[in-house]
């Protein structure tokens, strides 16, 4: 039998069944909470259950502290009932912005991922850390989700590296109809994926494809800061076309204390490099996992695998940082 849920203030109702999460039955009914990533990082669809109870699936805890849900805060993209529920959820988030922008540049960077930079109008600022994403808001009112390709810029400019989707709904539009100077509705900044400038761990990121995004803007926060932290970087795609930024990526690691390996789940013929899952190549490398600060990005199967091997092999809750990039519920 489905729970009833209650929303406070705004008074609206729908039913939720058992093992749904709390996000997925509102939307199936048409009731718009608030949410972002659905893999419970980035705190997005955080609320206060007033009445009843639930339990959650995996979250991080950077996302819902110890305290947090104590105080019977909860992820609701991450909670199920196990009662009828009243929760109270504020669908107004003063930090974000909703800002135009325009589109000033489209580049091919490889055979199905295409870069944009986005212009705000003069005197906007969007302000942002790096690593965090904003949404795009369709002309259809639909939203999707990409990460800021870059640390804030002087100009203000924003980097988004958009990999195609079949049939894709907004991928596919960039890919085939997209122009220069098309003004793009913006929301944001979201999520709790970025550098974490008080520690002095050494750094291991992991990016699927275009995780790459979120994974270059916390390189370049990291150099603006001057950090000398070690950063190893593992960079997973299908073949090597896939590899669309090799060639900063391996600028980057002719530095110092950064280090830098690609691993190809199906590996081109005469590739000499690393093969495999990306998360596997880490597990084989790496003995200390609990040593380092784990930042991770990319498709939803790899950064769950990622999280849940990498916990199992000592690596401390409170080390891993992760952006799973979920698609929209439409
Ligand atoms: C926090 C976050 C950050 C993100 N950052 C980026 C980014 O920097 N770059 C980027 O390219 N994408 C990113 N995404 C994914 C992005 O938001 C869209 O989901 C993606 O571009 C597909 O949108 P679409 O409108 O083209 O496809 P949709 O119209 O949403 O999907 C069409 C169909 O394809 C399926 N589908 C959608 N995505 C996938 C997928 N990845 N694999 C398999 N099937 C799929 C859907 O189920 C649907 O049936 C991010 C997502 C999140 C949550
Ligand atoms: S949408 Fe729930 S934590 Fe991101």
């Amino acid at each position: 039998m489905p729970y009833k849920v209650e929303l406070k203030p705004s008074e609206q109702s729908f039913d939720v069944d058992a093992g749904e999460s709390i996000v997925d039955a509102a939307h199936r009914q048409n009731i718009q909470l608030p949410y972002s990533c659905r893999d419970g990082s980035c705190g997005t669809c955080k609320g206060k259950v007033v009445g009843g109870e639930v339990k959650h699936d995996h979250y991080s805890v950077q996302a819902l502290s110890e305290a947090e849900l104590k105080a019977g805060m909860a992820l609701f993209c991450q909670a199920r009932a196990c009662s009828d529920l009243v929760l109270e959820v504020d669908l107004n988030n003063p930090d974000i912005q909703r800002l135009p922008s325009r589109v000033d540049k489209i580049d091919h960077l490889a055979h199905d991922v295409m870069r944009l930079f986005l212009k705000l109008p003069a005197g906007k600022k969007l302000n942002y850390i790096a690593g965090q994403y904003i949404d795009i808001i369709m002309s259809d009112g639909r939203h999707r989700t990409y990460s800021i390709a870059g640390a804030p810029r002087d100009d203000g400019m924003i980097e988004l590296h958009i990999r195609n989707v079949e049939g894709g709904r907004f991928s596919d539009f960039v890919f085939h109809h997209l122009e220069q100077k098309t003004i793009l509705r913006i929301e944001g900044p979201m999520g709790a994926f970025y550098l974490r400038q008080d520690s002095t761990r050494p750094m291991l990121l992991v990016a699927g494809g275009t995780g790459l995004a979120p994974i270059k803007a916390i390189v370049e926060a990291a150099q603006q800061a001057g950090n000398t932290r070690e950063i190893i970087l593992y960079w997973g795609v299908r073949s090597r076309r896939d590899l669309y930024f090799q060639e900063t990526v391996e600028q980057w690691a002719e530095r110092e204390q950064f280090t830098y390996i690609p691993v190809l789940s199906e590996p081109d013929e005469g590739w000499q490099g690393r093969t495999g899952y990306v998360h596997e190549a880490v597990l084989a490398d790496i003995d200390s996992l609990a040593q380092y600060d784990v930042y991770a990005a990319g498709p939803p199967i790899m950064v769950s695998s990622a999280r849940t091997s990498f916990l199992e092999a000592g690596l401390p809750k409170t080390q891993i940082f992760h952006d799973a990039f979920e698609w929209a519920l439409d």
